[in-house]
């Protein structure tokens, strides 16, 4: 068990939820919260969804789900989910004014010891924490979708990130089962910045007609042996959320490797997103 007896998550989406469910599995108290109540409810559903599955598959017991589902409480104000937290990671949308504004109103709302975590893909921290009277409390904690099965979780140091806090966000996610790896703050971090030139140049592959979506993931399945191919990840992942860190990483690195193709445009506008709207770059017939 790491210093976080209580942990607050901001933003119960497909990342806000999967992190709340593994750290309740691992014993944490988990306070989530979430600006839309429906999306608050189905991220409780989704967890004793996902508790369920782990059951049948010999993963967990009844028990074991019972203590970790009233370990999680759900609230609609950020102020209810902070209270007495140690540590609070934010899981909202990819936007700075929206991360800025989350992190100076958890701020006001913690103690001086709270840590203050990010997950964002890639927006360096020390942006967002900018506005901050405690900066050296904030940092950035990356996790990988699906949270439960994705082994790494990527800590951004910020220019003022104190070595303290990095130490402890290592040993909570360490206490979760993850590895860890350090990341100077740069745009995209080690793993996004990696990884979205894969899924971009994916993309525009199929626009050019290379191959057909299937066979541009197959390549990449049986030819490298990654366990899922990039244009399936993308989908899995979220094109808006895609769009999101390619635009990031487009206008802070000037780079047009990670200029946004137009298809992903036209299919985020057209509300394609990926699994998590039953389509993206294929037709998916439920979320999990
Ligand atoms: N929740 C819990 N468990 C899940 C799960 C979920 N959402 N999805 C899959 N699993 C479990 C399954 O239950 C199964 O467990 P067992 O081996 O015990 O049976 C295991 O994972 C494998 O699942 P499947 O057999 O259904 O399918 P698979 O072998 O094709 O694996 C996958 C699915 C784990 C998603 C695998 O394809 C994979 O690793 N894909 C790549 C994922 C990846 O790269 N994620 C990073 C995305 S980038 C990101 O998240 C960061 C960002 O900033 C955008």
């Amino acid at each position: 068990m790491s210093g976080v007896a209580k942990l607050a998550v901001v933003g119960a989406g497909t990342m806000g939820h999967g992190i709340a469910y593994v750290a309740a599995a691992a014993g944490c108290a988990v306070a989530l919260t979430d600006a839309d109540p429906a999306v608050l409810a189905r991220a409780r559903a989704q967890i004793a969804g996902a508790f369920t599955k782990a059951i049948e598959k010999g993963k967990a017991t009844a028990q074991q789900r019972d203590q970790a589902l009233a370990r999680l409480t759900t609230h609609e104000t950020m102020a209810a989910a902070m209270s007495g937290a140690d540590l609070a990671i934010e899981a909202v949308p990819e936007r700075l004014d929206l991360k800025r504004r989350i992190f100076a109103e958890l701020e006001s709302l913690s103690r001086g010891d709270t840590i203050l975590a990010s997950n964002t893909s890639s927006i360096p921290i020390s942006e967002i924490a900018s506005a901050l009277e405690r900066p050296g409390r904030a940092v950035g904690l990356h996790f990988f979708n699906p949270v439960p099965v994705m082994r790494l979780v990527e800590v951004v140091r910020g220019v003022e990130t104190s070595d303290e806090t990095v130490r402890a966000v290592r040993e909570f996610a360490e206490s979760l089962g993850k590895t860890t790896i350090v990341v100077r703050d740069t745009p995209g971090f080690a793993t996004s910045r990696l990884g979205v030139v894969l899924g971009l140049e994916a993309i525009r592959m199929l626009e050019q007609g290379v191959a057909s979506a299937e066979d541009i993931d197959r390549a990449m399945e049986l030819g490298y042996n990654h366990p899922m191919g990039p244009l399936r990840l993308t989908d899995l992942v979220g094109l808006d959320v895609r769009l999101s860190i390619a635009e990031t990483l487009h206008a802070a690195l000037g780079d047009d490797t990670y200029r946004p193709p137009a298809l992903l445009r036209e299919k985020v506008r057209a509300g394609q997103l990926g699994r998590k709207t039953g389509q993206g770059f294929y037709t998916w017939e439920q979320e999990r």
